[in-house]
């Protein structure tokens, strides 16, 4: 029998699914393409051509037994060195090789950091909208997670509402810039509020409080400003991923990078590296570990999110549906007319599209469409959109 925990789990997680067989059933039905599905996060843009070279010259030109043999928990050396370096280049950071562990995508580093740091009934902060598998992530280390209510219409954090969430048990904080599902951008003055009331509260509580940011968005914004919120304060461990800047989601790569003067630096990276053993991934994906090394200044084009972005936003204001006008990621975060998130989906549904309802990230009443799809399907689900809209006319 599985266990009471995990039976929670597959519960809970059984919404996503149904929306992914009820997918595949509609497209049986009508055809792939007449089917608008606005469901995954997973990009539709093909990896740039440097990952292919790489990729190539890696498998030709290195030693086979390296290449594909157990290394360091942490990742190849090299490869640490190399993101180290490109972090300092475009951040003004100072990473060296021993910050930086190789981690299984962003979903991997987050579990390895929290497998690091948390107790039974620790504490981690989380600011809704948030993506949904957070509560997943502390879950499996016994933690608690708290969440900070959404603040509509702009989606920034109640700064007040975030300190008062802060308590004698709060391990981390996990924020998500650029945003899923939002696609809002946290600029300058929210890092630096959410930064001093951290400073106060490990003040008050003489605790560190580590701050996770949760970046796989880094790359995709659109001529906003973003700031690197390692810069903002002393205790952040930020988690990347390749799997959406360079269209990699399946390949499972990432990395943690750890500021030099966190609290218990040696430590938390210690852990970090043991976390990545016990946890059963021993160590991220070798190949494509060597082969971002060589990608690390190359991107998807962020220009054709943006233009989809665009694009859906021209359809929702014919619509008269509200949304949040989103500076990255490749989401559209809409208002649900009535407040039902779900009921809206299934709405949606009847005309063939596949809609998230935000309930699962922490905000009712809202869902969200992932545009990281072709221009062409955002064309042709026009007309499902405008029936949708005449649903809450009526
Ligand atoms: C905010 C956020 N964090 C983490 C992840 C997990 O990313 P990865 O594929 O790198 O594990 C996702 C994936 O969609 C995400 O949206």
């Amino acid at each position: 029998m599985i266990s009471e925990k995990m039976r929670n789990m597959v519960k809970n997680s059984s919404a996503i699914r149904a929306m992914f067989e009820e997918g595949k059933r509609l497209a049986a039905i009508y055809g792939a393409e007449n089917v608008y599905d606005f469901s995954l996060g997973n990009p539709n843009l093909p990896a740039p051509s440097e990952v292919a070279d790489a990729l190539k010259y890696e498998v030709e030109n290195c030693d086979a037994l390296t290449l594909h043999g157990y290394m360091s928990n942490a990742g190849f050396d090299d490869v640490r060195a190399a993101v180290a370096e490109n972090l300092n280049k475009r951040f003004a950071t100072s990473y060296d090789k021993s910050c930086i562990v190789m981690t299984v995508g962003a979903a991997g580093g987050l579990n390895v950091f929290l497998k690091a740091v948390l107790d039974a009934g620790d504490e981690v902060v989380v600011i809704a909208p948030f993506f949904g598998e957070y509560s997943n992530y502390v879950a499996n280390y016994d933690g608690r997670i708290v969440v900070v209510k959404p603040n509509p219409p702009e989606f920034l954090p109640d700064i007040q509402a975030f300190e008062n969430a802060l308590t004698a048990k709060t391990k981390a904080v996990i924020i998500n810039t650029p945003n899923n599902p939002t696609g809002v951008v946290y600029g300058e003055d929210t890092l630096k509020a959410l930064s001093d009331a951290m400073e106060r509260a490990q003040k008050k509580f003489g605790t560190s409080i580590y701050l996770l940011s949760d970046e796989p968005y880094r790359e995709l914004v659109y001529g906003v400003s973003q700031p690197y919120p390692a810069k903002y304060y002393r205790n952040t461990v930020s988690g990347y991923s390749f799997s959406k800047s360079l269209s990699l989601a399946g390949e499972r790569i990432g990395y943690l990078a750890v500021n030099p003067d966190c609290d218990d630096f040696d430590d938390l990276i210690g852990a970090c590296a043991v976390a990545t053993r016990v946890l059963g991934f021993v160590n991220a994906p070798s190949l494509i570990q060597r082969a971002v090394a060589k990608c690390l200044d190359a991107s998807v084009d962020v220009e054709f999110y943006r233009k989809n972005g665009e694009a859906l936003k021209a359809i929702m204001d014919e619509c008269g549906f509200e949304y949040v006008n989103p500076q990255g990621a490749f989401y559209l975060f809409v208002k649900s007319p009535d407040g039902d998130d779900a009921a809206m989906c299934a709405k949606a549904k009847k005309h063939r599209l596949l809609l998230v309802p935000a309930s699962g990230f922490g905000c009712k009443g809202w869902v969200r469409i992932a545009y990281c799809v072709s221009p062409e399907t955002i064309a042709a689900s026009r007309q499902s959109f405008i029936k949708l809209a005449k649903e809450y006319t009526r």
